[in-house]
Parts: C-alpha cells; structure tokens; sequence
C-alpha cells in the first residue's frame, strides 16, 4: 500500500509493433495494457457511423460526450467497447486506418482521449502505447520508450496483419497509408508524433519479438529495480 504506481510509455510511428511488445510486457509484468490508438480508432469508427464532419465543432463536442470507451483486461485479444459493443475488429479496417489521423488531430478528440488515459494510469500500474504518451499523457512516466523501424519492414508487417485477417489491399496502398500517417501525426498542431528527450529508442527493424521483449525487461530492471 502506498507505493506509487508505474507507467511504461511506448510511443512510435504506425506499424512499429509498438502493441504487440507493450501487451506482451504488461502480461508479463501483470500490468494493464491499454492501447491508445484503439482509443482514437474508435472515436473514428462513431464520426463514421454518425457521419460527423470533421469542420463541425458542435456536433464534434455532442459526439464525444456520447462516447463511452472500455477496455476488457487481460483476455488473449485485447477487447474494446465502444458504448458496450465489441469494436475489436471493426477499428482495425483499412476505412479506419485511412480517416483516423485525421480525427485524431482534432484538438477536442484528443483533450477528450488525453484525460480517459491519464485516469486509466491514475491507480494502475499500465502499460500504453500510442503517439504522445510520453510527452503529453503522461510526461513523468517511469520509463519511455520510442519505437521504430525501417519503412519497408513496417510496411511488409501491416500488410501481412491486413490480408491474414482477409483484407484486400495491395503492398502500395499499405505503404501509402502509413506514409500518408506518418506525415500527419508528426506534423499535426496538437501534441504530435516525437521523442521524449529522455525516452529510450528500440528499432526493432532487425530484432524478434522475443528480442525485443527481452530488451524493454532489461530497461526495466536497470532502471526500475529498486
Ligand atoms: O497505433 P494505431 O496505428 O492504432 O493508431 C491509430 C492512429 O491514432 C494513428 O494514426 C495516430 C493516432 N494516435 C494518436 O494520435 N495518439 C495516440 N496516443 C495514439 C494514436
């Protein structure tokens, strides 16, 4: 009792495996897992569904007051309910992936997301991974890491998580798309894509899963072990 929580932030581009290291670290630390994107994908799967214009303040301001997002723990595939429906699959369509950066440039999305995670990480110890964790949600986290990897190894990953769940797109139209991400996260206005001065960067370009795990365990116990 009494002891402060932990937070570990992984932030990086698109398709870096940012999620697969950060679930697999939160089950073996016994940590909560949360997925930022999936936040910002679900937000993007309502303004769909309800086409809300993106130059629509008000209708903006309504939309996010009737957005309700949860995450259910520690299950093998990480479940997300957008106002307690299961979106897991339904925010990691290619639709999806092509509007979500520019929904999530929206400042009043973000201001709405930003305070979801930061309550998220208030009595837990987390894990999160998205774009701005470390330097905007949660800017004292006890360790930071950025990921990256070549543009070529992110695009061929994508690709193959896409057409493995029957998806029909081609290697072009992946590779355009987390350009085209790319290019708006780190540009936009409102807290954008970069690295915390103290994060510690992982390419993983040439590393396994297991490497990489191995390598974020042996941050941990250099800097957390008390
Ligand atoms: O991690 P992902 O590819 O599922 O994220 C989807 C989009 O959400 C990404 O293109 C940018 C945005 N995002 C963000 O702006 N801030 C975050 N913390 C996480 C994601």
């Amino acid at each position: 009792m009494g002891a402060k929580n932990i937070v570990i932030a992984i932030d990086g581009f698109s398709s870096c495996g940012k999620s697969t290291v950060a679930k697999a670290l939160a089950k073996k630390l016994n940590y909560v897992f949360v997925d930022s994107g999936a936040m910002y994908r679900a937000v993007t799967l309502y303004f769909l569904r309800n086409q809300i214009a993106l130059d629509d303040d008000q209708a903006i301001a309504e939309a996010l007051e009737h957005i309700h997002i949860d995450f259910i723990p520690n299950t093998d595939k990480t479940q997300i309910l957008l106002n307690n429906e299961d979106v897991s699959d339904a925010i990691r369509t290619m639709e999806i992936s092509e509007q979500v950066s520019e929904v999530s440039a929206v400042k009043a999305v973000r201001t709405a997301m930003v305070k979801q995670q930061q309550q998220l990480g208030k009595k837990r110890n987390i894990v999160m991974d998205g774009r701005d964790i470390g330097t905007t949600v949660f800017p004292k986290a006890d360790l930071k890491i950025f990921m990256t990897a070549s543009p070529q190894i992110r695009a061929e990953r994508r690709y193959a998580e896409l057409t493995a769940k029957g998806e029909n797109v081609t290697m072009e139209e992946v590779r355009e798309n987390l350009a085209h991400r790319d290019h708006i996260d780190s540009t936009r206005v409102e807290s954008p894509l970069r690295q915390a001065e103290d994060a510690i960067v992982l390419d993983n370009s040439d590393l396994n899963q297991e490497q990489q795990l191995l390598y974020v365990e042996q941050l941990i116990q250099e800097r957390l072990a008390p």
